[in-house]
């Protein structure tokens, strides 16, 4: 199954990953994820994704799209995964098309999440993730009072990025850049919206539904 998920900053695409990818058996890959290390790394890489990412900015294309090629060489994706975060503009989706058709492979779905920017603004405010297993949390929703991951003990942190003005950013840069992708998987018809309100494990089942038939 080679997935991908799009959605805003905030939609509980990254939330939605963890459990969907354990429930197929497939690598989730984000690249935000995959930023963020090569940021705490100190990577060359790092350093320059961290100009962008601070502002609230996308990382050029080529940086992101050879990042991606070449996690998805890596033998573990071969029989399928789940991208989060990945393709954000048409280019880099046409890309991928033309990168998978390559290896002789293609998409099976694109699921977008679909939320309002004021659910965006309130989980973003909230969120924290943990520094060692990558869980994330909510301090109202999985009412997190303390610094502690419930999964494995580690520390959680607030990322930069979601500072009140550098979200209202990402969503506008969200609407210009990347809801464009819509159109494009419209157009492929490899498309399908699920409501992505209302409890997690909710929004799970919600998305679990659409996939199975793809799933083989
Ligand atoms: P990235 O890390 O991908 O950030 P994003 O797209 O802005 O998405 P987020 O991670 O903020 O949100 P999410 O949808 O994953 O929500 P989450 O599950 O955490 O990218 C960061 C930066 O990296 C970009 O700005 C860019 O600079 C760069 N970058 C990355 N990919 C790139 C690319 N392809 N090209 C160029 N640049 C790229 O959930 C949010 C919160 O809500 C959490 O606290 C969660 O617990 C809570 N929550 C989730 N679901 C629910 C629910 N159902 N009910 C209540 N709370 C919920
Ligand atoms: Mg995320």
């Amino acid at each position: 199954m080679r997935l991908v998920l799009v959605g805003p900053p905030g939609a509980g695409k990254g939330t939605q990953a963890q459990f969907i990818a354990s429930n197929l058996s497939i690598p989730k890959i984000s690249t935000g994820d995959i930023f963020r290390a090569n940021v705490s790394g100190g990577t060359e890489l790092g350093k320059l994704a961290k100009t962008y990412m601070d502002r609230g900015d996308l990382v050029p294309d080529e940086v992101t799209i050879a990042m991606v090629r070449d996690r998805l060489s890596e033998d573990d994706a071969q029989d399928g995964f789940l991208l989060d975060g990945f393709p954000r503009t048409v280019p880099q989706a046409e890309i991928l098309r033309d990168m998978l058709k390559d290896w002789g492979q293609k998409l099976d779905l694109v699921l977008e999440l679909v939320v309002d920017d004021e659910e965006v603004v309130r989980r973003l405010a909230g969120r924290r993730t943990c520094s060692q297993c990558g869980r994330i949390w909510h301090v109202e929703f999985d009412d997190k009072r303390d610094d502690v991951c419930d999964a494995c003990g580690g520390t959680l942190f607030q990322r930069d990025d979601d500072k009140e003005e550098t979200v209202r950013h990402r969503l506008e840069v969200y609407q210009q850049q990347t809801a464009p992708l819509i159109r494009f998987y419209a157009d492929e018809d490899i498309l399908v919206g699920v409501d992505a309100t209302g409890p997690v494990e909710e929004v799970t089942q919600r998305a679990m539904k659409e996939i199975r038939p793809y799933a083989g």
